[in-house]
């Protein structure tokens, strides 16, 4: 298979064994588990908890706050999933309906990245308030909507996770539900932020919103010791035993912490580490394995940065040619690509504005395209791409 075949090239590895051979989980490596307990991070948990469970307090919202794989989002949810407090009338992942006293309120998640315009964010949390999935496209007619059930609660807490990724440029998201109580009197309503950037609060006072009042939680990068702990447990749930020598997780903790204390990528490492001695059909994962899953994490977060930062159209394009290769297809045209990119997105483009699509891509040497001959049926590209297809899907998952 094409796709096989350069990958293992790229990674400098022969192609003898079975990427999965050595685990027996591999749902633990992805981000949508949640371990049954969480390292190092107890304070964390007890404040959220505090948080949501005094709900008279919660006048004051909260931003929670710091790098990527510092936990922010686990802990959070790990939170929501243990809550016990209190009176549950219902619960599931995106939101929490229970009394406190004789308070009746909600606690809702979402992750922006999945809704990433003011719009989705506010229709997404209309949704899960009112169950319904009515779209109304309006703003106004979702706040509305939202105003309509919180009026049944005395309070509402809104957790918006990776804030960073909604365009609220004029603070209208935010503003709207920090003051919510200036027109319903009778609701409290706390934001709960999440956001990435460690300097999330003057960057609102920048944008000249200045009035947010709250409860500030940072996220440290964790240390060796925290990581390797981290990553012991979930080794023990999603490897089998014996096959980690003795000196991996040390030596991933030891360069992670060096380098970013990001959990997510020392998670990340290991789980390639583990399939390219699968790959090699090796009898166990050494460190030399983590070497060589470290280069290509490099080099996948700098070429994540070109392939992000291409315009819509390009990242499609890339998109449906990194599948085609997936579906093994190793002659793939600019036909092809017409074809899939339909599918892909639906919409209305000709086959010749794909083509200078894919002239783009070349130019920047993330495909090749070579004109062949074909005889009567005049001249077409066969496209190759530079890269591996798995790299260029991973990248390109959340972003499209
Ligand atoms: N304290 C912890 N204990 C166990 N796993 C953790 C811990 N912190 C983070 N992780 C894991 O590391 C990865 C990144 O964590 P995440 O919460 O998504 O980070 P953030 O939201 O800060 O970017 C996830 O797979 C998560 O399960
Ligand atoms: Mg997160």
């Amino acid at each position: 298979m094409a796709l096989q075949k350069t990958l293992y090239e790229f990674l400098g590895i022969s192609n003898r064994g079975n990427s999965n051979k050595f685990f027996k989980n591999e749902f633990v490596f992805t981000n949508n588990f949640i371990p049954d307990h969480l390292i190092g991070r107890k304070k964390e948990i007890d404040a959220i908890a505090k948080y949501l469970k005094n709900v008279e307090n919660t006048n004051k919202h909260m931003l929670i706050f710091g790098k990527t794989g510092t936990g922010k989002t686990v802990v959070v949810r790990w939170v929501m999933n243990n809550f016990g407090d209190g009176n549950i009338i219902y619960k599931d992942k995106e939101k929490i309906i229970y009394k406190i006293g004789d308070k009746k309120g909600i606690v809702i998640y979402l992750s922006c990245r999945q809704y990433p315009t003011r719009y989705r964010v506010v229709n997404k949390i209309a949704q899960i308030i009112s169950e319904s999935d009515k779209k109304t496209q309006n703003w106004s007619k979702e706040i509305e909507r939202i105003r309509a059930y919180s009026k049944l609660l005395d309070f509402m807490i809104i957790i918006l996770d990776e804030i960073d990724y909604v365009d609220d440029k004029d603070n209208l998201l935010i503003s709207t539900f920090s003051r919510w109580g200036e027109i319903e009197e009778n609701t409290i309503c706390s934001l709960v932020l999440i956001s990435n950037k460690i300097h999330f609060l003057q960057e609102l006072e920048r944008r000249a919103f200045s009035s947010f009042q709250c409860l500030q939680l940072p996220f440290y990068p964790y240390n060796a010791e925290e990581l390797q702990q981290i990553l012991e447990h979930r080794a023990k749930l999603g490897i089998k035993d014996g096959v980690l020598d003795d000196e991996v997780i040390p030596y991933i903790s030891a360069i992670v912490s060096r380098e970013s204390g990001d959990a997510r990528q020392g998670i990340g490492i290991l789980k390639l580490a583990v399939e390219i001695a699968g790959i090699e059909d090796a009898d166990k994962v050494v460190k030399r394995h983590v070497d060589i899953a470290k280069s290509y994490g490099n080099l996948s977060v700098l070429f994540g940065e070109t392939i992000t930062s291409l315009p819509y159209h390009e990242r499609n394009t890339l998109k449906a040619i990194a599948l085609l290769y997936l579906e093994n297809n190793n002659m793939i045209t600019t036909g092809d690509v017409y074809k899939k990119y339909k599918e892909l997105v639906g919409a209305a483009v000709t086959q010749r504005r794909i083509a200078d699509y894919i002239s783009d891509l070349t130019m920047l040497d993330i495909i090749s395209a070579k004109e062949v001959s074909r005889g009567r049926y005049g001249r077409t590209r066969i496209i190759d791409l530079k890269y591996p297809p798995e790299m260029i899907l991973e990248i390109l998952k959340d972003e499209i």
